[in-house]
């Protein structure tokens, strides 16, 4: 527990342990679920709860603050790390009014059974006053569920902002102390979470420009007490312009599809072209999704098994398909030993991306030198390209 601003506390729990979200999501470096307290002279609002296996972390730190009454729990967003431990809060609290928003409200209600009489409904811009402090409620829908919303503190220009801003970081001081860390976590949480709403990302940043916000508070991660360092982060990941790089992810069996991408990479870099190159048998998914953020053009390495598509890199193309990075450029290299449709089933799985197919080069058997030519002209034209859209020389 600690003070942010007067009468306004971090009561969260940090979740050192912590090693996969969503049964899917790396977190290599844990997580924190925050929870903030805000006492007004008349009321006080808790502003999201934490996961349920932390549940006592919350309580703990309620007590230790003295808090007897809770008015308000407000809401933003009904996904269980933060409404976790709604229900013992309720319990313990049975005068708190849970705030929130319509959508949020069927959610909460759909997942952990709230009753209707606890509910109080705000609009977008509607305030509330707790006395001497005032939360203005902001809807900001699909970042990352539909029912998401932030809060602005006025009196202290706090913004509460949930998901938005966060990153999946344990650590114990409570505002950003080591950039480069955080940066790493947040774009890469931004890359799992947020990127398949890329234009609701955006849209909701313009709507946040009107507010001077003195600290950025999301629901994961150390705090920001310079709130344009988070907030130019997500506006470079989330605007329209790629870089000069070629994600290639490939998996390979025997060899073959390791030749032509090992080539290939190099005639990439021999061409001036950044490359990220990823072996997917193996791969931390959040790093690739992270590549995804930035990268002009995705290029699949695969083999060919059962007469289609190695598993293994369907798996990697269907995650990033799911992801919706704003890649241009798209192709698939391989290998076949005697036919299938590995192609036109990773191709298939791409319809996501708004990317142009690039002519894909499969290899019968071992590359040949009229394979590695081929993978030479891909080359020549991710470069042409990406000069094309002014992001090369
Ligand atoms: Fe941190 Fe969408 O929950």
């Amino acid at each position: 527990m600690r003070e942010i601003r007067p009468n306004v506390y971090s009561v969260g729990a940090i979740d050192w342990d912590a090693r996969l979200f969503d049964r899917l999501i790396p977190l290599p470096d844990g997580t924190t679920y925050n929870s903030y307290l805000v006492k007004g002279s008349e009321k006080t609002a808790l502003l999201d709860t934490v996961d349920s296996q932390m549940t006592d972390v919350l309580v703990d730190n309620l007590i230790r603050l003295g808090v007897e009454e809770i008015d308000y729990v407000i809401s933003h967003h009904s996904e269980q790390d933060h409404s976790g431990s709604l229900p013992e809060i309720l319990v313990l609290h049975p005068e708190a009014k849970v705030v929130t928003n319509a959508k949020c409200k069927t959610m909460l209600q759909d997942l952990l059974e709230i009753e209707e009489e606890k509910f109080i409904l705000v609009e977008d811009g509607q305030a509330l006053s707790l006395g001497d402090k005032t939360l203005k409620f902001i809807h900001t829908p699909w970042v990352h569920w539909p029912d998401t919303m932030v809060t602005y503190l006025e009196e202290e220009k706090i913004l509460f902002s949930c998901d938005f801003l966060g990153a999946h970081l344990a650590c114990s001081n409570l505002f950003v102390d080591d950039y480069e860390v955080v940066y790493e976590a947040a774009k890469r949480y931004y890359a799992e979470i947020m990127m398949p709403f890329r234009s609701q990302v955006n849209s909701h940043l313009g709507k946040l420009d009107g507010l001077e916000i003195e600290i950025a508070a999301p629901s994961h991660g150390p705090l920001h007490d310079k709130p344009a360092f988070i907030i130019d982060a997500y506006k470079d990941w989330a605007c329209d312009t790629v870089k000069n790089e070629v994600v290639v992810a490939y998996v390979s069996m025997h060899g073959s599809t390791a030749m032509m991408v090992s080539h290939f990479v190099e005639a990439l870099i021999e061409r001036g072209v950044k490359v990220r190159q990823f072996e997917l048998s193996g791969v931390d998914i959040g790093k690739l999704a992270m590549s995804l953020v930035d990268a002009a053009t995705v290029v699949i390495g695969c083999p060919t098994v059962l007469t289609g598509a190695h598993p293994v890199a369907a798996y990697a193309v269907f995650l990033a398909n799911a992801l919706r990075p704003k890649t241009r450029f798209a192709s698939i290299i391989g290998s076949y030993g005697w036919g299938g449709r590995m192609v036109e089933q990773l191709g298939g799985m791409l319809s996501n991306l708004k990317a142009e197919i690039l002519e894909p080069v499969i290899a019968k058997g071992a590359p040949k030198d009229d394979d590695f030519a081929a993978l030479d002209r891909l080359a020549d034209e991710i470069l042409k390209k990406h000069k094309e859209i002014g992001i090369a020389q």
